[in-house]
């Protein structure tokens, strides 16, 4: 059994360092150790074996078997680093004065993060709401606790219509009708297209997504808030992300923050993009206000929740190094193709 154990091994060894994806372990893995894998079988053919050999065999198997549980989870661990190093390298790859050569469409880059997200958020148990882009005084200001000549109105410089409504200046928006769609518990995310009536450069823009989410249910405290913010960006960004909440002011949270994470260039050491904090901005969120639960047609004494609200534009401009917000709505498409099958 012992030559059995180490042709087994080196067979391992050399299939292991072969694999040159995180599928292609996987595979390996259900192959040794999965029910039906080559070492799962040998651990029963010992039961077969005269005492005095049993115990040396049984030795030996399961070294191998921690041997190679080890190095599928140290290879796949390598494999998702070089695929974030290439993916970091190909983003700063990208060069707004290339010709157009795709002959086929691709999807904008926006799109492609609210996808990702998307299905982060569905495995979750959130649905996905659309709301309409114009909307009432009372959707986007009212309900949610900006009554009017509120001076939080002024943070927002909105572009009114002649007949009293409004392009809607936050996602936020929609919470009252998602509120009074589903009523406690809930968990939704609400994507959608946002204006403002900017002075536009290469950070700002006057029509920007962002992406709400809103969960609502009995002793949901900040800790479930910070929970399911790091599992999303920690997804997001296919590694380990540490946030920090700062005290933010919107009359619609109490209290409210402004939820940082750790630089993603410096790793939190402090660099240029940074501005040597080690941190960067992400995500304005914080506890549902009781008047907007009430609004709501919800009780604040029997529901909480926390809302966020995700800058879907500037996410999509951190994960794949866009220096220019501008370019995402030029309807440029030889910037635009090159983000194309991702
Ligand atoms: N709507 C806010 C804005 O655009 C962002 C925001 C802050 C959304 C806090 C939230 C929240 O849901 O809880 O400035």
């Amino acid at each position: 059994m012992k030559t059995q154990i180490e042709s087994m091994r080196a067979r391992f060894c050399e299939q292991a360092a072969a694999a040159d994806t995180p599928d292609k372990l996987e595979e390996l893995r259900i192959a040794y150790l999965g029910k039906k894998g080559e070492i799962t079988g040998l651990l029963k053919e010992l039961r077969a074996l005269p005492d005095d050999e049993k115990k040396e065999a049984g030795r030996l198997i399961n070294a191998l078997k921690e041997e190679a549980e080890n190095t599928v989870a140290r290879r796949t661990e390598e494999l998702r680093n070089a695929a974030e190093e290439s993916a970091v390298r190909h983003a700063r790859r990208y060069n707004p004065t290339i010709p157009h050569t795709a002959d086929h469409g691709s999807y904008h880059p926006i799109t492609l993060v609210q996808r990702e997200l998307e299905e982060i958020f569905t495995g979750m148990g959130f649905t996905v709401e659309d709301y309409p882009e114009i909307v009432t005084d009372y959707q986007c200001f009212a309900s949610l606790n900006i009554p009017p000549y509120h001076p939080a109105r002024d943070m927002q410089d909105t572009f009114y219509l002649e007949n009293g409504q409004l392009l809607k200046t936050q996602t936020s928006a929609a919470q009252n009708h998602i509120m009074r769609k589903y009523g406690p518990p809930l968990r939704a995310i609400f994507p959608g297209r946002c204006f403002r009536n900017e002075a536009t450069d290469a950070c700002h823009e006057n029509t920007f997504f962002q992406m709400e989410g809103l969960m609502i249910d009995k002793d949901i405290s900040i800790s479930n808030l910070i929970y399911f913010m790091k599992t999303m960006l920690s997804e997001v960004f296919a590694r380990p992300i540490r946030v920090r909440l700062r005290p933010g002011y919107f009359p619609f949270t109490e209290p409210g923050f402004e939820l940082d994470i750790n630089c993603l260039i410096c790793g939190g050491e402090g660099c240029p993009s940074c501005k040597n904090s080690g941190w960067l901005e992400l995500c304005p969120c914080g506890m549902v206000h009781p008047n907007v639960l009430r609004e709501g047609g919800i009780d604040p004494e029997l529901y909480t929740g926390f809302a966020f609200g995700l800058g879907l534009t500037r996410l999509a401009m951190m994960k794949y190094g866009i220096k220019d917000i501008r370019d995402l709505n030029a309807g440029n498409l030889p910037i635009l193709a090159q983000f194309g099958n991702r």
